[in-house]
């Protein structure tokens, strides 16, 4: 079969934020799974509005998808799974921190923005991944420099960004379409199996300023995380910011 994600590739060499580009090239003439890399960015997007700093050596990708509805919680979280099979393939024992952010030893080494967006009446989701592959730590500014890492840094190995980048598209193909296919309860499996959040004594940060804390025992279908609080009781959160406790 062949690979939807991944059938057009649009290499830019430094732009404002790959997901940006990918949106324009929405307007004119991208379809479901063409990727937009670059090889740096000057105003790279994370999640929550912060920054995501680029700089020459890492990954930036940003992939367009066409989802078969607008509930899309899970897909989000499932878009870090290749970035974590790619991080195993070359040696470093990635896990996902709920709900994308792919970590090793607590640092942080990539990570997903997906935005949704309707063109020509049609919902897209823009699938950016940010992954630390060759970025030379001390590229990165103080404040993310202890909380960060990257391939080349844990392994004292310079990977090839475009053999990273073909390994991790093939996979995410197979994540996708199983995604379409609406194999929600089996992603979620797939999805838990890569989680180091799960058993986890968590504190999740949520948009409307408040806390819940509590043992991380689930994720649902829909993509929330499954708190259970001091009382026994189950807490559903689908945002927000988790640390361990
Ligand atoms: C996060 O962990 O907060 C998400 C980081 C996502 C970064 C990627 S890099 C490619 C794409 N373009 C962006 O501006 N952001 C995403």
């Amino acid at each position: 079969m062949d690979p939807l994600v991944g059938r057009r590739i649009v290499r830019l060499d430094a732009v404002e934020s790959t997901n940006d580009a990918a949106k324009e090239l929405l307007e004119t003439d991208a379809d479901e799974g063409t990727v937009v890399v670059a090889g740096r960015q000057v105003a790279g997007r994370g999640r929550h509005g912060r920054a995501w700093f680029s700089p020459p050596g890492g990954l930036y990708c940003s992939i367009v998808l066409k989802p078969a509805d607008a509930n899309v919680g899970l897909l989000g979280l499932v878009s870090g799974m290749p970035v974590v099979k790619a991080l195993r393939h070359w040696s470093v024992l990635a896990t996902l921190k709920w709900p994308n952010d792919v970590v090793f030893r607590e640092r942080k080494l990539g990570g997903i923005l997906c935005e949704g967006v309707y063109r020509r009446d049609t919902f897209w989701v823009i699938a950016g991944i940010g992954v630390n592959t060759n970025v030379p730590l001390d590229r990165l500014p103080a404040e993310v420099r202890g909380s960060a890492s990257s391939l080349k840094a844990e392994t004292g190995v310079e990977v090839s960004n475009d053999e990273f980048l073909e390994y991790m598209l093939a996979d995410f193909d197979k994540v996708y379409r199983a995604s379409k296919s609406g194999a929600r309860a089996v992603l979620a499996r797939d999805y838990m199996a890569l989680c180091s959040t799960i058993r986890q004594r968590v504190a999740v940060a949520m948009a409307d300023g408040r806390t819940v804390r509590g043992t991380a025992v689930e994720v649902t279908p829909q993509g929330a995380l499954v708190l259970l609080d001091e009382a026994g009781t189950r807490v559903e959160v689908t945002d927000g910011t988790v640390t361990n406790l």
